[in-house]
């Protein structure tokens, strides 16, 4: 038996890489998942990849209405709604000298307000439910801060902050909230008319303990884990996945 077996999955910005793995490990672990995102042909290529488990639904994360509707579509077309994954996000990179206000707000719009809008759109089905849990990315910059990620840094922080308010009100009601905090992971991200141009993985792996940067499929277990009741005791907790990054500074 999968380990989420009877479970209905919404991810958000699941098209691509770390979602889409979330969406593929979901599926096969026996959840319905309603994948989303803005990337409809994408989303609805990997809906019919996974096949009858899946289906996809647009959801530009920083509209409330289209929150209603997609949360509304699982409860349908899958009986209810037990795990939000709220895994879409932006990472503008600029100093802060140069970081526009337009690339701040729109950075904190969908990271931070997506987050708070999936989760009060989750909640009301979540109760009817009788329980449910929530998985909000945020990422070691929702720690520790980087430099030319000043927006970043602050959505990812307020996603924790939020993860742990919404955790300590909806925790009667049998609703869990935790937040993952992923290090550097391996993806890809083709930008329409551009040569993709990926970081040298290997070499910022090797700075790290674990002497690797992450594949996302070591952020969907993490998921997967606080997904299934295997976690049923954990909630407002946070869940780095960094390869020992934030364990300490090494001394030669
Ligand atoms: N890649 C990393 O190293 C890393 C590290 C830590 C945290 N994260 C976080 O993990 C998550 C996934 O990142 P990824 O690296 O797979 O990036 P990605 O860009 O491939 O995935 C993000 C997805 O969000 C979608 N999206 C963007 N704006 C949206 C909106 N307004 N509404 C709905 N969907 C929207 C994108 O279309 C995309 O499919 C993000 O929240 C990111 O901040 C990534």
């Amino acid at each position: 038996m999968g380990r989420l077996e009877g479970k209905v999955a919404l991810i958000s910005g699941a098209a691509r890489n770390m979602g889409a793995a979330e969406a593929r490990l979901f599926a096969r672990e026996g959840a319905r998942v309603l994948v989303t995102d803005v990337l409809d042909e994408r989303g609805a290529e990997l809906a019919a990849e996974i096949g009858p488990a899946a289906g996809y639904r647009r959801l530009d994360v920083t509209d409330p209405e289209q929150w209603k509707t997609a949360v509304g579509e699982a409860v349908e077309r899958f009986g209810g709604l037990d795990v939000l994954l709220q895994n879409a996000g932006v990472v503008p990179i600029s100093p802060l000298a140069q970081v526009s206000l337009e690339d701040y707000e729109n950075c904190m719009r969908v990271n931070a307000t997506g987050t708070f809008l999936g989760m009060q759109a989750a909640a009301e089905a979540m109760k009817t439910r009788g329980g449910g849990s929530i998985i909000n990315v945020s990422s070691v910059q929702g720690i520790v801060g980087a430099p030319g990620l000043i927006a970043y840094t602050a959505s990812k922080f307020a996603i924790r902050g939020m993860t742990k308010a919404a955790a300590l009100e909806l925790g009667g009601h049998g609703i869990r909230v935790n937040s993952i905090h992923p290090g550097i992971v391996r993806v890809r991200k083709p930008r329409p008319g551009q040569p993709v141009q990926d970081p040298d993985y290997d070499s910022l792996g090797q700075a790290l303990p674990l002497g690797r940067a992450a594949e996302v499929e070591d952020i969907a277990n993490a998921a997967l884990f606080l997904a299934s009741d295997e976690s049923a005791y954990a909630t407002g907790a946070e869940f780095v996945i960094d390869g020992g990054m934030l364990a300490g500074p090494s001394y030669p």
